[in-house]
């Protein structure tokens, strides 16, 4: 046996044995894996439209996809014609039979060709330098008009803080919009903070990526032009629960976003009850604010109306009784290593909370 078939049958060998080993421990491991679980997201995300790229609904989005296939239409008329000619010498220029052998003649220092593969590039990059940065400029140097939405988006350790300056409403996760048609052209302008690391604010179908910085307000513009809900996330890492610091943007038809927005402003529906009394004697209103109530605490999410969100967790799981519940009682088995600490409360006192909460429409 040679040097190479010995180092082929040693490969071989090694192959093998990882191959039976990776199935053995999947054999292994697979029944004591917990089932996955999406806590409904899943199903609920699917009927969606999914957070494409290339299917823009909104303004600055539409004229970044614009940009990219006229990019990628330049790029792919260069390949072709390159590919094409390469293709072409390769067929009609091969060696045959019968070649007399001698090198084909050398063309050195030819004015036009050398002119011509110099000039032509030189324009393709400027025709793309000026279109990126026409659209560079009409996104990012767009003047608020006057009675413009603003909407502050603060992100955190994994969750958005939304803010309405002026509407007097907070919120989480879930940020709602008027439509940008014909009748109320106003975009809604968004400013981009952060209350600890850097975070990127991404809805791939409205606009580009944005960062949230801390100590710094960054802003962006939405006009989206078709009603519905929108998926996004933060596209920055940021932490153990990157993944799952997920939003939604929900436009609507202007009529529509005002009843939102006058439902918002009212204080919580926060009747007296066991749960209620639980809530506030414990330490979640360190965190949370419940308005028109002692709960005042700012770092965790304002829960004044929390179920007339559609998820918790910032988009981990679906907003249902039963999914509160669990997150009250730990919130490390829906999102590991959520900020949030389990409160140790008992049962009793774990489902009065939740319908307490459940309350807060
Ligand atoms: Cu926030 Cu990644």
């Amino acid at each position: 046996m040679d040097e190479r078939e010995l180092i082929r049958s040693w490969a071989e060998k090694r192959v093998g044995l990882l191959a039976r080993r990776s199935l053995l421990i999947a054999a292994l491991a697979a029944p004591s894996l917990p089932a996955f679980a999406d806590w409904g997201m899943g199903a609920a995300n699917s009927k969606l439209p999914p957070p494409e790229v290339f299917a823009p609904v909104s303004t600055p989005a539409s004229a970044i996809d614009t940009l990219a296939w006229f990019t990628i239409a330049i790029c792919a008329g260069i390949a072709l014609i390159v590919g094409g000619l390469l293709v072409y010498s390769i067929i009609r220029f091969r060696a045959r039979p019968g070649d007399d052998g001698q090198e084909p003649p050398q063309v050195y220092g030819s004015n036009p060709i050398e002119l011509a593969w110099t000039a032509v590039p030189i324009i393709i990059i400027f025709v793309l330098i000026l279109t990126t940065a026409r659209t560079i400029y009409m996104v990012q140097a767009a003047i608020p008009p006057p009675g413009a939405l603003k909407v502050r988006v603060i992100g955190h350790q994994w969750w958005w803080e939304v803010r309405y300056p002026g509407l007097n409403i907070v919120t989480a996760n879930e940020i709602h919009v008027p439509l940008t048609d014909s009748r109320d052209s106003n975009p809604t302008y968004l400013e981009l903070e952060s209350a600890d690391v850097a975070h990127s604010f991404w809805v791939p179908r409205l606009s580009g990526k944005t960062d949230l910085i801390p100590n710094r307000t960054n802003t962006m513009w939405i006009a989206p032009h078709q009603a519905g809900t929108y998926l996004g996330q933060c596209a920055e890492f940021c932490g153990t629960e990157h993944a799952l610091m997920l939003l939604r943007v929900i436009v609507q038809p202007h009529a529509e976003w005002e009843r939102w927005v006058a439902d918002q402003q009212k204080p919580a529906a926060a009747l007296a009850s066991r749960g209620r009394q639980v809530f506030e004697s414990n330490a979640c209103v360190n965190c949370h604010t419940v308005r028109g109530t002692v709960a005042n605490g700012r770092f965790g999410p304002d829960l004044t109306h929390l179920a007339s969100r559609q998820t918790l967790a910032a988009g981990a799981a679906l907003n249902t009784p039963e999914h509160l519940r669990m997150w009250i009682t730990n919130p490390d088995v829906i999102k590991p290593g959520a900020l949030m600490p389990a409160m140790n409360l008992s049962a009793a006192d774990i489902n009065d909370v939740a319908a307490y909460l459940g309350t807060l429409r």
